[in-house]
């Protein structure tokens, strides 16, 4: 029987931590501030700045929610940043991702303060994470398939990792945090390029999947008894759901799960936890602050 990862409860144990944080830090007479800049009006990275805003209301953390319009240009969009990033009630800044095509993403990412980059994308604090340095920001969802680990008692030491994806919000910072000390798993990273996934992944003890297509990994990729974390929303057409689609993971699920020890379903697995690892990483900022 496999042991289902309840990303949603592990969450809101984080939230629950940082609300004593929280706390904590006004007793200090410091409000934690995070700024969400948004540019353009794609659907998707609505919900997302709303939910990111809202769950800052909920912690009692100060938030700031920038919307510009589409044809914002990337000048206006770095003297948004340069603001913020002078502004000492602010102590998290992020840009939603993806921005409309004429933004330079990479450049506004390093116009972010370091210290202030609480998505952790600043080659700053990509550098600090290979470096095994605390003193960066560690990249959300990556920490949190890591908490999830953690709180599913999932022993990482010397363990087969294999992560499925090599980008730089997810694949790539997951591998560094399996393989660094502490963790200490021997990890392959495969991409679009490996050859053989199926046969990859079945050497793993442990699966991170981070690719981006609908229920990619079978049954019979997985070996009996490994650990599967499902990094992967995907919208799929499902004329049964009055929304018309349905959201599924980068993991057979219904024929993967039985041969699993544990595994994180979607919706609510790794993506709860996006959002809570955001909050630490505000509230870490404003400590340091
Ligand atoms: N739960 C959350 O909060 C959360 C957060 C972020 C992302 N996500 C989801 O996670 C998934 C991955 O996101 P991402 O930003 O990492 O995506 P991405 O930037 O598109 O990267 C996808 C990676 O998967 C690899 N890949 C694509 N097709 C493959 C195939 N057939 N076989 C093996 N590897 C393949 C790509 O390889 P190449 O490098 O060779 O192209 C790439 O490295 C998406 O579904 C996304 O929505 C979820």
């Amino acid at each position: 029987m496999s042991k289902i990862i309840d990303g949603k409860a592990v969450a809101a144990a984080v939230l629950e931590e940082c609300r004593q944080e929280v706390e904590q830090l006004k007793a200090r007479g410091v409000t934690p501030g995070l700024a969400v800049v948004l540019v353009g009006e794609d659907p998707a990275s609505q919900v997302y700045v709303g939910s990111k805003v809202r769950t800052c209301g909920e912690l009692g953390i100060h938030s700031e929610k920038i919307v510009l319009p589409t044809e914002t240009t990337q000048e206006d969009l770095l003297a948004v940043v340069e603001r913020l990033n002078a502004d000492p009630a602010i102590h998290g800044i992020l840009v939603q991702s993806p921005p409309p095509p004429h933004i330079d993403e990479e450049a506004i990412v390093r116009a972010i303060d370091p210290a202030k980059d609480v998505d952790g994308f600043h080659p700053e604090n990509v550098a600090k994470l290979a470096l095994e340095d605390p003193s960066g920001f560690v990249p959300c969802t990556p920490a949190g398939c890591m908490r999830l680990l953690k709180e599913a008692g999932v022993e990482t030491k010397g363990a087969n990792a294999v992560v499925i994806g090599r980008s730089m919000i997810v694949g790539k910072p997951m591998a560094l945090l399996l393989m660094a000390k502490g963790s200490d798993a021997t990890v392959t990273v495969a991409h679009s390029r490996s050859k053989d996934l199926p046969g990859i992944c079945r050497q793993a003890d442990i699966v991170i999947a981070a690719v981006g297509r609908p229920e990619m990994v079978k049954a019979d990729w997985v070996r009996e008894g490994a650990v599967v974390i499902d990094v992967g929303i995907n919208r799929v057409e499902d004329a049964s759901r009055k929304s018309g689609f349905r959201l599924t993971g980068d993991v057979a699920y219904p024929e993967v799960a039985p041969k699993c020890a544990a595994i994180t379903p979607v919706p609510g697995g790794v993506g709860p936890m996006t959002i809570a690892m955001l909050m630490k990483n505000t509230l870490i900022s404003a400590g340091r602050s």
